[in-house]
């Protein structure tokens, strides 16, 4: 009998993540060390305020050093690349994130660019991003992608010859996701759609493994999915619910309801990918304490 429908429950799995990153970090502290990860937040977008204000509250309890930079969304382009070298140079900041979007009137390659790369724990930097595809794992692979491999494995699927199909060629999550499942150890067959693709539901229909990513609201409907595929919904949207006290609700890119019966195992939205981003998030910054030695 082929399993249908079967959540993959990012809330455990996160937590299973976080509690070995607390293992690291009280190795760390007996060494003497405490990872620090610095978050700069600019502008005043409520969407990145939530998110912001979960990767510094795990920090703390982790037991790591969690800091956030808040500046007007006025901030020059030079003043936030001072705020970089700063921190570039801070013994005590391992991790750096910059929280996008930024303002229009930044340039937001320049500021990922003057990161260190070995304390660029989103992994946007060149270099980390060159180091994903070559399969240098001393680098950082960004964290949302990173997410979606560890549930995979997590949930023992089969992913050596299997047909991965990404929707989605975004550089945080559809170009290195296809980087990761096309790793030796991982061997998918990977197809990468976008907005121009010709008819979508012929490659999404092919696919053992689908991960959505386009930002889109349920836009993968069970007409799109092949029987017993594995379904990995990274979408996030909030769209209007007038049942709901605050008027919206979140959905993914996949409409689940008629997609569940169908997928084999399949992410909700929410409680799916989005609670691993942070969990990986504290991985890489008590990695790049680790590396960076100190
Ligand atoms: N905005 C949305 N997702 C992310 C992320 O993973 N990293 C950063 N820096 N900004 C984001």
């Amino acid at each position: 009998m082929v399993e249908r429908g079967a959540l993959i429950d990012g809330a455990v799995l996160a937590a299973k993540v976080t509690a070995e990153v607390g293992n690291d970090v009280r190795a760390l502290a007996a060494r003497g060390m405490t990872p620090g990860l610095t978050v700069v937040l600019v502008g005043d977008d409520p969407a990145s305020a939530v998110y912001v204000g979960s990767k510094e509250r795990t920090c703390i309890e982790l037991g790591m050093r969690g800091e956030t930079i808040r500046r007007p969304a006025s901030i020059t382009q030079s003043e936030l690349l001072d705020i970089v070298d700063r921190l570039n140079t801070d013994p005590a900041v391992h991790g750096i994130l910059v929280q996008m979007p930024l303002p229009k009137h930044i340039d937001a390659e320049a500021v990922v660019r003057r990161i260190r790369p070995d304390k660029d724990v989103d992994g946007f930097h060149p270099v980390n991003v060159g180091k994903l595809w070559i399969g240098d794992t001393d680098g950082f692979a960004p964290c949302t992608p990173a997410g979606v491999l560890y549930m995979l494995r997590a949930s023992h699927v089969r992913t050596s010859g299997a047909e991965c199909v990404i929707v989605g060629r975004s550089n945080i999550v559809g170009k290195p996701m296809a980087g990761l499942m096309v790793q030796p150890g991982v061997d998918a067959t990977v197809t990468i759609c976008h907005s121009r693709t010709r008819d979508l539901a012929a490659h999404t229909s092919r696919a053992d493994i689908l991960i959505v990513a386009a930002g889109r609201a349920r836009m993968i409907t069970a007409d799109m999915v092949k029987p017993g595929a594995v379904v990995i919904d990274v979408g996030m949207n909030r769209i209007p619910d007038a049942t709901k006290k605050s008027g919206s609700r979140l959905v993914g890119d996949v409409d689940f309801d008629s997609v569940r019966p169908i997928a084999s195992r399949i992410t909700p939205v929410p409680g799916g990918v989005g609670r691993m981003t942070i969990a990986m998030l504290m991985a890489n910054t008590a990695r790049a304490a680790a590396q960076l030695g100190a």
